[in-house]
């Protein structure tokens, strides 16, 4: 299969992870003669150092040319404590999920039973946990008009929905939820927002046409503690954007690191593929950063390419390497290892399963034979 993909590394620790899903990519792609062409371009901080603005015109355009674009993470401490500069790193993600029609962010909560104990949570609590948060990522808060009143003396972000736009995630959530346990939780504050009745009203129609599903709502409040205190009860999240992107982050720590957690966004165009977590500029550059978010937003990548045999060979590739210790220093704070042992583990493990655990040792004593 020839595919195209537009690689977006971004800042902080976005180019050291990307590197690694992309060393995966290859390996996946060498073994079973796939070819994909890589069209790497600027955004965020470094598109901003580069050209003055964090979404050039070329990047958009290669999203557009390409089949799927593969991002590493966007943010730059210098331009947080500054709430009056006038270009940030996140518009350049905003507009690139605005341009490509983004609307659904796919964030999937999945555990790793050798990683139970770094769970802030307790084994009986969290055993059996798998869900799939969708947030929606075009609308709401993150888009609504925009105010600043002179001298500061007031500002405000209009949460704005349409019926069309909570249909098209609505829609595709009760999809997920057909394919999995059928069980789906919109999540929302119905009891004070009118954008959120109408979310509720438009989930109890769609709800009509999935009998088979089994339909909860939840406050967000509740739904924050619920998480945490039985996030075995949830199948498919569903939740606006704001409360998405909240919601998901409090999530991802139940499997022992944020640094695991893939998503994808899908729409109308081209898709996009990144891990959760974000730039983390206090270690990028270091090789310390967990490549793993980044690796298994490939995979679902290569699921979205319909390559379900190869998605699954690097899950299983991961699954291996983290049981075989393997891991960088989020996971273990004892014997860890760096950003691109991690990486170079799970391709070896890709290439060749029976010289893989020969390879793992000499990563281990710091001697890797792959590059
Ligand atoms: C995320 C991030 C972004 C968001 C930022 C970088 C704009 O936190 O993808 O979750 O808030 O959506
Ligand atoms: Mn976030």
């Amino acid at each position: 299969m020839k595919k195209s993909i537009t690689v977006l590394e971004g800042d902080g620790i976005g180019p050291e992870v990307i590197r690694e899903a992309i060393k995966v990519l290859d390996s996946i792609t060498c073994r079973y003669s796939h070819r994909f062409t890589y069209h790497y371009h600027l955004i965020g901080a470094a598109a901003i150092d580069a050209c003055g603005q964090p979404l050039p015109e070329a990047t958009i355009q290669s999203c557009y040319d390409t089949d799927a674009v593969l991002l590493g993470a966007i943010g730059d401490p210098k331009f947080d404590n500054d709430p009056s500069a006038p270009v940030r790193p996140e518009q350049g993600l905003l507009s690139l999920r605005k341009n490509l029609q983004l609307y659904a962010n796919i964030r999937p909560i999945q555990l790793y039973p050798e990683l139970e104990a770094l769970s802030p949570l307790k084994k009986e609590k969290l055993n059996g946990t798998d869900m799939i948060i969708i947030r929606e990522l075009t609308g709401g808060i993150y888009f609504g008009k925009k105010e600043k009143g002179p001298d500061n003396s007031f500002a405000s972000d209009i949460c704005y929905y349409t019926r069309q736009e909570i249909e098209q995630i609505t829609e595709k959530a009760f999809h997920f939820a057909c394919n999995r346990n059928k069980k789906l939780t919109l999540v929302d504050k119905a009891n004070v927002l009118e954008t959120s009745r109408l979310w509720r009203h438009i989930a109890q129609e769609k709800a009509q046409q999935f009998p088979d599903v089994q339909v909860d709502y939840l406050f967000v409040d509740n739904a924050a503690m619920q998480l945490i205190l039985h996030p075995q009860q949830f199948d498919v999240l569903l939740t606006e954007n704001m409360f998405g992107d909240i919601l998901s982050d409090e999530a991802s720590v139940l499997s022992g690191s944020l640094g695991l957690l893939p998503s994808s966004s899908l729409g109308k165009d081209t898709a996009l593929f990144e891990p959760v977590h974000g730039s983390y500029p206090q270690v990028a550059g270091k090789n310390i950063a967990n490549p793993i978010g980044a690796i298994l937003s490939a995979a679902m990548l290569l699921e979205h390419f319909d390559l379900k045999e190869e998605a699954a060979e690097v899950r299983l590739a991961v699954r291996h390497v983290i049981r075989s210790g393997i891991v960088t220093q989020d996971l273990n704070r004892e014997v860890f290892y760096g950003t691109n042992q991690v990486g170079n583990a799970v391709s070896s493990y890709i290439l060749n399963k029976e010289t893989a655990d020969y390879n793992f040792q000499n990563i281990r004593l710091g001697q890797s034979t792959i590059i």
